[in-house]
């Protein structure tokens, strides 16, 4: 049986006439659309266990109010090529939690090509949290992702604690823009204790406001950023604060990227107790020269997104030689507070262009 119905006992024929318990638990065991669908409607507490979801199917879930989601055992999905999302949750108040040793694998390397989103095999979105309210997703392993892994769309007031977004094997298998998180069109977010090993941004804030960012664990990928601002359907960044966080062995640390051409905001965004190690690249990279179609810089800093009201504090740690210890490329950036940025060991240097005056940064080399 693949549905049933453990609190009253009932079997799903029954509740389809009798008036549905609000409290039922529900478990389903092997993918079937129908069984979702009722689940939804019946069920307080659901859980999807050990399931693998069909090629080219999102697993879509519409909780229903205050209802909670249990992923449990191990959630494949079947290789296919196409955009996804391969998951998309909506609801409010809602609960999203993974049991013990629950793993959705996304078996990634069957998508992998070291091409990510801009050719090769076309990868799908993993993990889509849209249109969330008051809900909270906590205790979610998620290995292998394709291609992005967690986007919060269209969300307000989610709260996503130890996730843990395992894409160590993309190192030598060919992940490429596995971002851990991306934030867009959402207010009141908060990530913490967020593990990421990936190969892309650890997270990447595009839009939305009032965002806390802390406590994090980011390895391998392009650093915790915003960006890239601009471009899209809504661009603004308002109320944004990164702490107690640790960035390893990434491409950069700190980011703020925002599109050439484009206008939009970035207001009030504070990145605080950060430390640094091994980073590749650049330390900080605050920058206004982003291409969005060529997913370069352009050299050339545009003033229409300006980054206004700016705090780096206490920001702290290593680049390799080979890399940048802090570039900032920005126009009509203002109002930038920057104290206790020590970043050291990169011998490479770019020449910064647009610091606010009088913004007291102090950069320690
Ligand atoms: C996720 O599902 C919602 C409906 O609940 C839909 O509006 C949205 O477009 C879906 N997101 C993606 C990325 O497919
Ligand atoms: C700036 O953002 C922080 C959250 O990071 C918030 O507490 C503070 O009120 C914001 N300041 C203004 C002036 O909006
Ligand atoms: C600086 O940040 C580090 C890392 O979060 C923290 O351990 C340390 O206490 C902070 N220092 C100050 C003066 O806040
Ligand atoms: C600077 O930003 C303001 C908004 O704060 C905008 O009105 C103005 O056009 C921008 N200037 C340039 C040169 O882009």
């Amino acid at each position: 049986m693949r549905f049933f119905i453990v609190v009253g006992a009932l079997a799903l024929g029954i509740l389809a006439t009798a008036q549905p318990s609000l409290d039922a638990t529900c478990t389903i065991t092997s993918y079937n659309e129908e069984d979702i669908k009722n689940a939804e409607r019946d069920c307080a507490e659901l859980t999807l266990n050990g399931i693998s979801v069909p090629a080219g199917v999102t697993l879509n879930i519409n909780l229903k109010q205050g209802a909670k989601l249990t992923f449990q055992g191990t959630l494949t999905w079947e290789f296919y090529e196409w955009d996804g999302p391969l998951v998309n949750i909506t609801g409010a108040d809602v609960e999203i939690v993974g049991a013990a040793n629950h793993v959705l694998d996304a078996r990634g390397t069957l998508w992998w090509d070291g091409k990510g989103g801009g050719g090769g095999k076309i990868k799908p979105i993993f993990f889509v949290a849209h249109g969330l309210k008051n809900s909270i997703i906590r205790d979610i392993t998620i290995k292998n992702p394709p291609n992005h892994a967690i986007w919060i769309e269209d969300s307000d007031g989610v709260v996503a604690q130890d996730v843990y977004v395992d894409s160590i094997d993309g190192d030598t298998l060919g992940g490429h823009n596995t971002d851990g998180f991306n934030v867009w069109r959402s207010n009141d977010v908060t990530l913490q204790r967020i593990t990421v090993y990936n190969q892309d941004d650890c997270v990447a804030i595009k839009s939305g406001t009032n965002i806390l960012v802390k406590d994090n664990y980011c390895s391998g990928g392009h650093g915790i950023s915003i960006g890239s601002v601009g471009g899209r359907d809504y661009n603004i960044v308002e109320n944004v604060l990164v702490s107690n966080s640790q960035i390893l062995n990434s491409d950069n640390g700190v980011r703020i990227k925002t599109v050439y051409g484009a206008t939009g905001s970035v207001t009030n965004v504070t990145y605080e107790n950060i430390i640094l190690k091994h980073i590749n690249k650049f330390g900080v990279a605050i920058e206004g020269d982003y291409n969005i179609n060529t997913g370069s810089p352009t050299g050339v800093a545009t003033g229409g997104v300006p980054i206004k009201h700016f705090t780096l504090k206490n920001v702290t740690g290593t680049v390799k030689k080979s890399g940048v210890n802090v570039y900032v490329l920005v126009k009509n950036a203002s109002d930038w507070h920057w104290s206790d940025v020590h970043v050291t060991g990169g011998e490479k240097t770019k020449k910064c262009e647009g610091i606010p005056e009088g913004s007291d940064i102090t950069v320690k080399g």
